[in-house]
């Protein structure tokens, strides 16, 4: 009987794999490019990952150092919340979110108790599934507190998504230009990105006005990068001058904004990483004015940075935080905000003031209160902070070497590096995507053995490598990043 039960199992017909060729074909016929972004024109196929690494179907390994947009700061199948995964799997993969279940109970105490130990402020936990939906649930909360102002500050570089609200607070028009008028887009003001200031630039004689294409000159030469930072605010600050520049009230004392959307640390823009004194000078102005700051951590949060949220970094306190990516490691999507109590509350923002089907889902919560637990037990702030140094260090000695680089920087383990003309300042998107197409060839020998390298490209001129490694990386797999990038920008020189 059983004999017999295995030959019709081996008697079922196989099934025909496609061939990458047939998958290409079928791709282009059948999938939609609109819920994609192709840098190349033949986008890699992977087939396996593991750690630190994607593997295409000749095993060749690519050293990941973007990680999925910082989603899987944790590593690949990382042992621990893979398991948690299965576990909910095999237990309550899924339940209405107008039912209770303990993870997403226990993982909102975590995040909003942690929130009250840093910042001394009482506050709740909601969530949703993408970083864009958090976003959007913010701008909700936002308007609901604020009386229904609509209008939002947000920065130039600064990226918050593509749904429509979330387009409407990202710098880029090219997001939206082909969906017609956005009434409540955002006023983008200048973030302190000192590389491309002429403060930072040495030219032997200043020029007004200024006629370096890919710098703002304001007549700065010479003033430090923290200078640099309070002259953004202060200009920001004239805006609130006189009722003529357009947004403040000064009988009411009312702004027409409600909030201030920030990044940390630009993400898409860049990585570009602000002087220490930015946030708490800027925070000083809204709070003045009667702005709330709403931090999104989407990318920066989750230790990236070597803390929690990387607005800790500058010493300021979130009205509203968003977070998403990393908190599940890239496995079932969650996303969520947290908000000071008095924005959040039960009155103010009843049961249904956004919901999403799968907002709180069973494996989303199980995951990410695996990863707080994890946070909890393992000390990521020493380890992020010393390997984002290491790492930077290699960075630093392949710009000694290689002209093409002009900026490296980071805070923990968030880098970058510029890739520019030979006078180490001109962006050169065009040397970028060579770069990052040569590295998907997965053809760079290192001891006998053949890999590829994983680069995620960002900033104001396409010019910038946004590192984003896994925080678990070896400083073994550092060395062969920088090593991997040696040779690519060797190669790129020869070319
Ligand atoms: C800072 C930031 N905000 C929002 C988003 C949007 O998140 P999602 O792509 O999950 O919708 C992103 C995505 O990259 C991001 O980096």
């Amino acid at each position: 009987m059983l004999k017999n039960i295995k030959s019709t199992k081996r008697a079922a017909p196989l099934k025909k794999i496609k061939t990458e060729k047939e998958l290409r074909q079928l791709e282009e016929r059948y999938c939609s490019f609109g819920d994609t972004v192709h840098y190349t024109k033949h986008p890699k196929f992977f087939s396996n990952c593991e750690g630190s690494y994607l593997y295409d179907e000749k095993e060749t390994p690519f050293l990941d150092l973007q990680m999925w947009y910082s989603a899987v700061n944790f590593g690949y199948k990382n042992t621990r919340l893979s398991h948690a995964a299965h576990h909910q799997l095999d237990t309550l993969p899924q339940v209405a979110s107008q039912y209770l279940h303990r993870e997403k109970v226990e993982l909102a105490t975590m995040i909003a108790k942690d929130a009250e130990k840093k910042w001394g402020t009482k506050g709740r936990v909601h969530f949703n599934v993408g970083g864009s939906q958090a976003v959007e649930d913010s701008l909700k909360l936002v308007r609901n507190f604020s009386k229904g102002k609509s209008l939002m500050f947000a920065f130039e570089g600064g990226y918050h998504g593509r749904t429509l609200g979330a387009t409407s607070i990202t710098s880029s028009y090219r997001y939206r230009r082909r969906y017609g008028h956005f009434g409540d887009r955002a006023q983008f003001i200048e973030f302190p990105y000192y590389f491309r200031s002429c403060a930072c630039r040495n030219f032997s004689k200043p020029v007004t006005p200024c006629t370096n294409k890919y710098s703002k000159c304001y007549g700065l030469k010479g003033m430090s990068k923290e200078e640099y930072g309070s002259y953004c605010v202060q200009k920001f600050a004239r805006l609130f001058e006189s009722e003529y520049n357009g947004i403040w009230d000064p009988k009411t004392r009312q702004c027409e904004y409600a909030a201030f959307y920030v990044e940390p640390i630009l993400g898409t823009g860049g990585y570009v990483i602000p002087p220490k004194n930015f946030f708490k000078e800027l925070k000083k102005v809204l709070d003045e004015h009667g702005i709330l700051m709403v931090v999104d951590e989407i990318q920066m949060g989750v230790f990236r940075t070597g803390k929690m949220w990387a607005i800790e970094h500058f010493g300021v306190k979130p009205d509203v935080l968003v977070f998403g990516k990393a908190i599940t490691n890239g496995l079932n999507p969650l996303s969520g905000i947290w908000a000071k109590e008095e924005m959040i509350n039960s009155t103010i923002f009843p049961p249904g003031s956004t919901h999403s089907t799968f907002s709180s889902n069973p494996m989303g919560t199980a995951v990410a209160l695996e990863t707080m637990k994890m946070l909890e037990e393992e000390d990521y702030e020493t380890s992020v902070a010393e390997k984002g140094k290491y790492f930077l260090e290699g960075l630093k000695t392949l710009k000694k070497k290689h002209k093409i680089i002009g900026e490296v920087d980071g805070l923990g383990l968030a880098l970058r590096a510029e890739i520019c003309k030979e006078d180490s300042y001109t962006p050169d998107k065009a040397m970028m995507d060579w770069i990052s197409d040569e590295g998907m060839k997965g053809n760079i020998l290192v001891n006998g053995k053949k890999y590829g390298l994983v680069l995620d490209v960002g900033g104001y001129y396409k010019n910038a490598i946004t590192f984003a490694p896994s925080l678990d990386i070896s400083y073994e797999e550092i060395d062969l990043g920088i090593r991997l990038l040696d040779e690519l920008l060797r190669r790129a020189e020869k070319k």
